[in-house]
Formats: C-alpha cells, sequence, structure tokens
C-alpha cells in the first residue's frame, strides 16, 4: 500500500535543495557542502518519501561504521517519523537497527561497512545513502554500487552526503574531476537551509578571518585540504578498555549550543575516551536524567564547565558530589591531550567529527598560530575537562606521595576516594 502524499505541504517541510532531491532520479546522487545545509535531514526525508509513495523497498543506509549509525542516521530518521507525527506507522528495532512501514512492509536497514557478515546478509536492496561518503574507501563504494542491480519496482539510487573536508578524497575524482552523466550533483550551504538557528550561521561567517581552509569546507562548502588540524593523530577503537588506572568525566554545558558529556579513562601515556551525551536544547537536568539513566556512580570524578557554578552544584544536589569545576586552561589542555597517545570509540560520531575540524588560526599566509578556531568544539571541550583536570590532580597526588601511582591501578571505580581526593576536591 502506499500514499498519495501532498506534495505542497510536504515542500514546507523540507529546504529548496532538499525538495528538489526529490525528483532525481539518477543512478548516483551526490550531496555535498557546508556544515548544516541539511544534507542529512533532506536525505532522510526523501528516503521516508519514497517508503511512504512508493512499494517494494529496502533502503540501505550506511556509513565507515556500525557503532556510528545509531546515534546517528538512525536517531535522524526516529525524529523525522515523530516531527511527522508518523510513530504509529512505523515499527523500529533498535538492536538491529531497522525500520519497517507497517503498511507496505517497506524496510530501511542499517549496517556500518565494517560489519562484513550483516552487509552480506542484506539481500534485495533497492536504494542506498552513504552518508559521511568522504570516510568511505573508492573500493567500498565500488562494491555497495554492484550490490544495487537488477530488476526493482522503481529506480535504483545511490546517495552520497558529505562535507568536502579534502580535495585528495576519491569522490572528489570520481564526481567532480570526471563528468558521470549517471550522477547528479547538488551543493548547499547553511544558507539553504532555512530551519538553521542565527547563532550557527554567525559562527559559520566569522571563520572566514580565521581559517580560510575551515570557512571553505564548512561554510561555502568547497574542496579543502584539512590545513592547520589540533588533533590529526587518533585512534578508533570499538570499546573503553576495562583494565584502567583513572576514569573521569568532563562535562561542557550548553543549550543552543550542544551539551556534552565525555567519559575518559587512562592508562599510563593512552586516553581513552567517548562520548556519552551531545544535544543541543537540553537542560542540566535533561544531562542529570540520563546520567542516572546511564547508571554513572555517583561518587565519580566529574569535571564541569567552571563558568557555570550553579549547573555544578544542580549536578552535586543530584547526588554526583565529586562534580567540580575543571581547569580551562585551553592551551595548556590541547598540548597535554597532543601529547598522548588519544583513543576515540567509534560510536562517539560528534566527537570524530570535532576532531576532524578542530583546526588552529591561520595568518595572512596560511600558517597555523597558536589559537584555536572556535567552531564545533563542544565534545572536545568536555574531553579536555575531562583527562587535563585529571591529569592535575594526578600529578599533585604523586608530590604528596600520599599513594603512588601503580597503587591505583585495579581500581575499577574512582581511584580518588577518601581524604586525599577530598582534599583535591576542586583543583
Ligand atoms: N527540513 C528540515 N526541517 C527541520 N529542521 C531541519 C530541516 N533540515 C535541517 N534541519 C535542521 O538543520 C540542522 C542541520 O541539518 P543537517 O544535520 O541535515 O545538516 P548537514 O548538512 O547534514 O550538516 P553536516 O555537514 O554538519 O553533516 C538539523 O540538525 C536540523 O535541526
Ligand atoms: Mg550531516
Amino acid at each position: 500500500m502506499t500514499y498519495s502524499i501532498d506534495l505542497s505541504e510536504f515542500e514546507s517541510l523540507m529546504t529548496v535543495k532538499g525538495y528538489e532531491m526529490l525528483k532525481i532520479d539518477s543512478r548516483y546522487l551526490v550531496g555535498y557542502g557546508g556544515a548544516g545545509s541539511s544534507k542529512s535531514y533532506s536525505t532522510a526525508q526523501k528516503i521516508l518519501f519514497r517508503i511512504l509513495s512508493e512499494d517494494d523497498h529496502r533502503f540501505l543506509i550506511t556509513r565507515k561504521t556500525a557503532r556510528s549509525l545509531k546515534r546517528s542516521v538512525f536517531q535522524l530518521f526516529r525524529d523525522i517519523i515523530s516531527q511527522w507525527d508518523l510513530s504509529d506507522l512505523f515499527s523500529v528495532n533498535l538492536s538491529d537497527l531497522s525500520i519497517v512501514c507497517k503498511a507496505n512492509h517497506n524496510q530501511i536497514v542499517m549496517s556500518g561497512l565494517d560489519d562484513v557478515e550483516k552487509l552480506k546478509s542484506i539481500t534485495g536492496i533497492t536504494g542506498i545513502w552513504i552518508e559521511e561518503a568522504t570516510e568511505v574507501t573508492e573500493d567500498d563504494f565500488t562494491q555497495l554500487d554492484l550490490r544495487l542491480r537488477g530488476h526493482t519496482s522503481n529506480y535504483k539510487q545511490i546517495i552520497l552526503t558529505f562535507n568536502p573536508v579534502s580535495s585528495q578524497s576519491w569522490i572528489k575524482k570520481r564526481f567532480f574531476d570526471n563528468i558521470d552523466s549517471d550522477a547528479t550533483v547538488i551543493h548547499s550551504t547553511f544558507n539553504d537551509n532555512q530551519f538553521i538557528d542565527d547563532r550557527y550561521k554567525d559562527v559559520l561567517n566569522k571563520l572566514a578571518g580565521q581559517n580560510k581552509n575551515l570557512h571553505d569546507v564548512y561554510a561555502k562548502g568547497m574542496w579543502g585540504d584539512r590545513k592547520g588540524l589540533i588533533f590529526d593523530n587518533f585512534t578508533l577503537i570499538e570499546d573503553l578498555p576495562t583494565d584502567y588506572e583513572f576514569r573521569t568525566y568532563g562535562i561542557d554545558f550548553g543549550y543552543n549550543h550542544p551539551q556534552t558529556l565525555i567519559e575518559a579513562r587512562i592508562i599510563g601515556d593512552s586516553i581513552y575516551v567517548r562520548e556519552l551525551f551531545y544535544k543541543s536544547q537540553t537542560l542540566v537536568t535533561n544531562l542529570i536524567d540520563f546520567m542516572n539513566q546511564e547508571g554513572i556512580k555517583e561518587d565519580s570524578i566529574i569535571y564541569a564547565d567552571s563558568a557555570n557554578p550553579d549547573k555544578i552544584v544542580t549536578i552535586q544536589n543530584a547526588g554526583y558530589r565529586r562534580a567540580t569545576g575543571a581547569k580551562k586552561d585551553v592551551l595548556a589542555g590541547i598540548d597535554f591531550v597532543k601529547s598522548k597517545k588519544l583513543y576515540v570509540t567509534e560510536d562517539s560520531v560528534n566527537l570524530i567529527k570535532e576532531l576532524g575540524i578542530y583546526s588552529w588560526k591561520l595568518d595572512k599566509e596560511g600558517k597555523p598560530l597558536e589559537v584555536p578556531v572556535k567552531l564545533f568544539d563542544d565534545a572536545l571541550d568536555a574531553l579536555r575537562y575531562a583527562v587535563f583536570t585529571g591529569e592535575k590532580i594526578k600529578i599533585s597526588l604523586a608530590v604528596v606521595g600520599k599513594r603512588k601511582q601503580s597503587d591505583m591501578r585495579g581500581f575499577s571505580e574512582s581511584p580518588f576516594r577518601g581524604s586525599t581526593s577530598d582534599r583535591f576536591r576542586g583543583f
């Protein structure tokens, strides 16, 4: 069963470029551009539109890692389904990340490109969306391209969405330097997204005088070259290690900006981090609810943005008595993190995105200055708070000599117990 959709009403729910995408039926639809231009949102809308208005569909949604899907595209589909008030019409399966339209049995299935077994098991694909396509290899793309063949009732399409972060990308050679008559390329920036807020626009516009590369990529949506990246070296991991020396949490407060919570586990010179919470328009009470649900222990060491002492008190009053203000020395914090080996869990989608953006200001000749550009650094701030403030305390403990570092091994929870740690509260 299909639905006849009133397109005039639909139009008001979409950006102009997104609405344009609805009608494009070429084999490849390449959606590239700046940050916040509605590439992801519009693509999810288009796929839901086709799910509702066409028959016999099984859309495969994919990106580099399986663990990044749940918090990004899967959540996006759920958000749009609920905004359109269609929750009754879809059954959503959280464990295998599938969404089925109950009326016509059309399906959306998700698999990371690293989950080869799951990918192989998904047959009868009628359309594909590769999110953050610059993260995937040309070989992966070719394999996916081969999967989308045979007879289907409707047009077959592979949608690629991405920021044009590096002109070295295979995508540039494949779809930009060479013209493919089967491909339609759609370019968009925040100016094409009427739903984006003014602050976001401001931040992107201000990039112009700070870092030309960031401005090109994220404001103008032009191919860039990753010039001046601050954290140019980190490793993706599946999970945090269970045998660690320290565990701390970092919180960056925000309302229009995302409010973020990062967990850090330290072993020697290695820092292992996971993004736990990353959401705009949330209150500190929403964050506390989340921490309770996640089972974060009340005696955990939590370093939060010291610019908001009232919020820290709210967190303490909720039982997290060791929540305290973080060290906010940005350059020393960056130096510290850069001097360690950094490991990031694959599901930390926003943190990974921020790590790929966070750059030094550049001078007129394009040389990096020792000043970071303030753009998309909410998760990174929380990361710094978690590991850098903790490091200061660790040094102090070593100096005091109350407890040698080796004694701290094996503490499954906070190593800062009893009087020693209390002495350093608020450091
Ligand atoms: N059709 C829409 N209706 C309502 N809100 C929208 C719509 N399109 C985009 N938005 C809003 O704009 C924000 C940015 O959109 P989206 O995340 O799709 O941009 P993007 O181009 O994928 O950005 P990035 O380059 O960072 O991945 C969304 O979080 C959402 O709040
Ligand atoms: Mg996106």
